[in-house]
Formats: structure tokens, C-alpha cells, sequence
């Protein structure tokens, strides 16, 4: 056991990190996204906000069952109604945490919540109270605590410790503090508050200035012992926390942060990658998890990395996952080496039937593709364990394509539609837009695209690429995205992903549109 000071880390992609645009997850992503993070040694997994919409509700409830390690932990306003909805769908873990919260600063107190401040302290003992009731482990926020007052935050915090809390999360919920205030705000809770020694004090920090990890790891140097954080930093507007920067800041750094957590490193990279496949694609200079995080291009800077690595690495790739590209496997590798490789690239626990269907779409590409590289073969897995986990309502059986010079494009699809099969054949202002006609022609509907995005997943022209796609439907978004050597399939498969998607969104939050709404806004 070490001696240092552990910090928990509370991850919040689930919930925070799902109310950024475009990053609603389907149950079957949630489900696959927990179970590495249970495995990533995440200690808290704020799996959703179960009062918000049904969809969040079945995640947290699924969630809570399949945690081996983690915490599974609801969020909820200051009310019996969204409290008793996070006990529900949390109570089949053998230990659970409710997060209570409510606005404590002086802005949202008169605009938002219309209370007096004496009128939100009534608020925060009832309902910490109420929480405490039905679980040990409560956690209490004031929700954009870095512009509250002093010595109302003090009054406040030592309340709900009193009433029961056993965390207590400061949330920069606008992203507007810098460390030097935020480590102030710790300090004075540590010093001013004469019950602070009964709870966890936690820090929660957005991005809108870009400091949420610099404020993150101020917070955890004044006293903070829990950070709630995001992987890739997903999260409303700018986002939330990086969690994968704030671990390898703590690791790389400990000389003088001399703290530890439980995180295995070596899965950060695929944790990345699964909520990138949910969500959307990670920028490619992002810190730690990004396509560029570990490469070198300058002659000066290779050279002096051959000679040795510390010279311009400051940690190494391996530390969080990355492994090197490498040529590995061809069309006359059988089944027996797919799965030593899977198991190599750390997907040891997926399913056989995930691994068949992986292997057949690796030998259709090892027929297309010179070089298959690790990289080629987890796009392909990826895509497998999404697209197979859950029952399409349309799936692409035929398309082809008509491009070039002269001709207007024109695209013949054949589409499954609920079981139904269906063809057109459209032209368009170029192949992409001739293919997304077709759908619209076969599967009438009304939705923006936001976003269409091509990436080579590896070099060279035979490179498979990864299409992402975003569309928009009264105010829901979804992402799809999908893989293939040929540009045209992958983007009809992440258009129908998104769509596919939406579908499950319509279904799943029509009972309770009203009430997602509210709740979505705050
Ligand atoms: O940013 C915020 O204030 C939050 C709270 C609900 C904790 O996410
Ligand atoms: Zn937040």
C-alpha cells in the first residue's frame, strides 16, 4: 500500500460529458463504456441523471449491476421526486452514491432558482437529509460554487455535512475561475469549516477558459481529494476535466504532486477510443489521448529521441496504451492469431460472437488492404462491438456509386428498411450528398446534418477511413460513425449510425420530452 495521499476519481462522461452536443450515447454504449471504466479502476461512475429522461434511468439502473469495482453514482436537484428516482435505479449496487445538488450563487439563486438564500438552505437539509436516508454515501454540490459568496459557500457546506453529506464537490460550473482563486475557495472551506473534516472535499471544473485541469490539480494541491473528471474531456461547451490529463499530470508529475490513483494507465487509450467511437473523434494534438500526442516529426526532435527517449518524451506511449504501429497480420491469418492479437491490444473480454464477426470484417479488408496495422484491426472491433451490440431499425444491403468529372453524381442504394427492403437511385451535388438522398428517399425524415467528418485510421491510400456524422432532430443530436477502406460505404453507415440512433433517442425520450427539457437546461 502506498503512503501517499490517494485521489478518487470520480468520472462524470456518462452525465456531464453526455450534455455536450452530440455526445448522447446509446444503453449498449453506456454498457460497454462502464465496463472498462469499472476495469480503468475509476473509483465513483456517475452513470446519468435518472429523473432527466427514461433513456437515463435504464442506463443507471443496467450500470449498477454490472460494476464490479466502481461505484455507481446518480445525479438529482435538490428534490424528493429526482432523489427517489436515483435510489430506484441505483439500488441494485451493493453500495451506491446519490449526488445532490442545488445553486448557490448569488445569479442563479434570484434567476434561476427564485429563492431566497435562506430558502436554498432549507432546500439543502431537506434533501441531503432525504438522501442520507437512503444511502451512506451522499455527495452534495453548490452548483456554480466558484461565483458564491464566501461565507454563504462555508454556511452552506458545513449544513449539508451536518445533515449527512459525505462529499462535498465544489463545481466551477461556468468554467470562470483561475487556481489562484479556486486553490483560495479549498483553502477556506479546510480552514473556515468546522465540520470539513467529516466529508471528502471534491472538485469539479469546465473548460469554457480552458484551465479545468490546471484548476483541478490547484484544487487537489490545497486539499481536494476527489476529482471529477471526463474522458477526453468531453462535457458541456468547452467540457469538463480531462481525466486521462489530470492522471498522467498526478503520475508524470509526482515529485510534486505526490499523490497516487487507482487507474490503470495502460487502458486510458482504449477508454478514449470507446468514447470517442460513442461520442465524437478526439482532436489530434489532444494531450495524452490524441493521434499526434506521441509523434514526432521534426528531424531534430527524431534524432534526438534515437539517441534517447527522455530527451522529448516526458512519458511514454505505452504508459497510457498506445502501442507502436506495427504490421501484423495478413489475409492468411487465421481465427487462433486474430484473437491472440485482440488480446494484445487489449480487448481480452469481448465476446466470441463480437471476435467472429470482428475476424470476418479483417479478413474482407486483409482481401482489400496491403498492410493491416493495429490500428486497422481496433477501428474494425471497435465498430463490431457497436454497431453488433445493438438491432439496427435500417442497414445498408447494396450502394453504388457513380463519381467524376463531367457526369452529375448519382448513387444506387438499396437500403433494409424495419425489414423491408427498399432501392433508389439518386444524383446529388457530389457522391456524399447523392447517398444521403437515397436514405432520405428510402427512409423519409426530417433531420440537420451538423457535422461530416472523414479520418484515415492508418497511411496510405488503401487506408481504412472513419467517417463521423452528426445530425439533428428538434433539438437532439446524435453522432454516428462507422469504418471502411471505402470513404462512400463508411459514410452511408455512420449517416444510417446517427439515424439509427435517433430512432432509439425518439422512442426512448417521447414519454418524458417535457420533463428531459427542464431538466437537461439547468
Ligand atoms: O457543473 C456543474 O455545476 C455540475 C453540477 C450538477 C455538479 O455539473
Ligand atoms: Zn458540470
Amino acid at each position: 500500500m502506498s503512503d501517499k495521499d490517494k485521489i478518487f476519481i470520480f468520472d462524470t462522461t456518462m452525465r456531464d460529458g453526455e450534455q455536450s452536443p452530440g455526445a448522447s450515447m446509446s444503453l449498449e454504449e453506456k454498457i460497454q463504456i462502464a465496463r472498462i471504466f469499472d476495469e480503468l479502476g475509476i473509483d465513483i461512475i456517475e452513470a446519468g441523471f435518472p429523473i432527466a429522461s427514461p433513456g437515463d434511468f435504464e442506463a443507471v439502473t443496467a450500470i449498477s449491476k454490472i460494476l464490479k469495482n466502481s461505484i455507481p453514482c446518480g445525479l438529482s436537484r435538490a428534490s424528493k421526486k429526482d432523489i427517489d428516482a436515483c435510489h430506484e435505479a441505483l439500488k441494485a449496487a451493493p453500495r451506491f452514491r446519490i449526488h445532490t445538488f442545488i445553486s448557490t450563487s448569488p445569479l442563479h439563486m434570484k434567476h434561476k432558482l427564485n429563492k431566497s438564500p435562506e430558502q436554498v438552505l432549507d432546500a439543502i437539509k431537506e434533501s441531503v437529509t432525504y438522501a442520507r436516508n437512503l444511502t451512506d454515501d451522499v455527495e452534495w454540490s453548490p452548483e456554480d460554487g466558484t461565483r458564491t459568496d464566501m461565507d454563504y459557500m462555508c454556511k452552506s457546506v458545513e449544513l449539508a455535512i451536518s445533515c449527512g453529506a459525505t462529499t462535498i464537490n465544489i463545481p466551477d460550473t461556468v468554467g470562470y475561475t483561475i487556481p489562484s482563486e479556486y486553490t483560495k475557495i479549498i483553502t477556506t472551506l479546510k480552514n473556515k469549516v468546522p465540520n470539513i473534516d467529516k466529508a471528502i472535499l471534491s472538485v469539479h471544473c469546465h473548460n469554457d477558459l480552458g484551465l479545468a485541469v490546471a484548476n483541478s490539480l490547484a484544487g487537489v494541491q490545497a486539499g481536494a481529494r476527489q476529482v471529477e473528471c471526463t474522458i477526453n474531456g468531453i462535457g458541456e461547451r468547452a467540457g469538463n476535466a480531462a481525466l486521462e490529463e489530470i492522471v498522467m499530470a498526478i503520475r508524470t508529475r509526482n515529485d510534486l504532486m505526490p499523490y497516487t490513483t487507482g487507474i490503470k494507465t495502460e487502458l486510458l487509450s482504449k477508454a478514449s477510443k470507446v468514447v470517442s467511437n460513442a461520442t465524437f473523434p478526439v482532436q489530434f494534438n489532444k494531450a495524452i489521448v490524441g493521434k499526434n500526442a506521441f509523434a514526432h516529426e521534426a528531424g531534430i526532435h527524431q534524432d534526438g529521441m534515437l539517441k534517447n527517449r527522455e530527451t522529448y518524451e516526458i512519458m511514454t506511449p505505452e504508459s497510457v496504451g498506445v502501442k507502436k504501429t506495427s504490421l501484423v497480420m495478413g489475409k492468411h491469418s487465421g481465427r487462433h492469431a486474430f484473437k491472440e492479437k485482440l488480446n494484445d491490444l487489449g480487448y481480452a473480454d469481448v465476446t466470441d460472437d463480437i471476435i467472429q464477426t470482428a475476424f470476418g470484417k479483417f479478413k474482407i479488408l486483409a482481401d482489400k488492404k496491403k498492410h493491416v496495422y493495429d490500428d486497422d484491426i481496433m477501428a474494425l472491433v471497435d465498430d463490431s462491438l457497436i454497431t453488433d451490440n445493438q438491432v439496427n431499425a435500417i442497414n445498408l444491403k447494396s450502394l453504388k456509386v457513380f463519381a467524376g468529372t463531367g457526369e452529375p453524381q448519382k448513387a444506387e442504394m438499396t437500403l433494409d428498411v424495419y425489414g423491408e427492403v427498399k432501392s433508389t437511385s439518386e444524383t446529388g451535388d457530389g457522391p456524399v450528398d447523392a447517398i444521403f438522398k437515397c436514405i432520405k428517399v428510402l427512409y423519409p425524415h426530417d433531420v440537420k446534418l451538423l457535422l461530416y467528418q472523414v479520418h484515415a485510421v492508418t497511411e496510405g491510400t488503401d487506408a481504412q477511413a472513419t467517417v463521423s456524422v452528426r445530425i439533428e432532430e428538434k433539438g437532439k443530436t446524435t453522432v454516428g460513425q462507422a469504418a471502411d477502406t471505402d470513404t462512400l460505404v463508411a459514410s452511408a453507415n455512420a449517416y444510417l449510425s446517427a439515424l439509427n440512433k435517433m430512432i432509439i433517442k425518439r422512442k426512448k425520450t417521447a414519454p418524458m420530452e417535457h420533463e428531459t427539457q427542464k431538466v437537461k437546461g439547468i
